[in-house]
């Protein structure tokens, strides 16, 4: 059984997942309109791990007998000023869900709330693995900065993800 100011914590945070994934869809829809499908099947693919991450906090709160409640999600921004801003913002994006997953742990530390503390160990894994890769893209991004070139290569490495490419892994671990 969980205690309610785990569940409602913890009902937070699918939001959080919901909201990450609203936003990655509308930084796809961005890079669609910029001409850069590589980035908007990478961001796409993303947008489908934050709904992963979502379900498997629902489907802990349905295992330890909890209620799911689900509230409105924010709208997310719809444009930025450049590819690079916008992966800026998915970076920064990251850095904040990783602070609600050590709140969260914390949290789960202080009600003595074991159950909680091992699920969210997947998630603290998770969030140093999704701001490593978001790092590493946006320091491609500086790296060739206005050429227009070196964002196409970028775009055609990124579209690779979910077959043989750069994160094809990380779409996978979601089971
Ligand atoms: Fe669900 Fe990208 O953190």
């Amino acid at each position: 059984m969980l205690k309610e100011p785990i569940e409602e914590a913890l009902n937070g945070q699918i939001n959080a997942e919901l909201y990450s994934e609203y936003l990655y869809l509308s930084m796809a829809a961005y890079y669609e309109e910029e001409g850069l499908p590589g980035f908007a099947s990478w961001m796409r693919a993303q947008a489908d791990e934050e709904h992963a991450h979502a379900m498997r906090i629902y489907d802990f709160i349905i295992d330890r007998d909890g209620r799911v409640t689900l509230s409105g999600i924010d709208s997310p921004p719809t444009e930025w000023s450049s590819p690079a801003d916008a992966f800026n913002a998915a970076y920064e994006h990251e850095v904040e869900i990783t602070e609600m997953i050590d709140e969260l742990v914390a949290l789960a530390r202080e009600e003595n709330d074991n159950a909680t503390e091992n699920m969210l160990q997947w998630f603290v894994a998770e969030q140093v693995e999704e701001e490593a890769t978001a790092q590493d893209i946006l320091d491609k991004l500086n790296h060739v900065g206005g050429d227009g070139t070196g964002l196409l290569m970028i775009d055609k490495e990124l579209g690779q993800r979910g077959d043989a490419g750069l994160d094809a892994s990380e779409t996978k671990a979601e089971e």
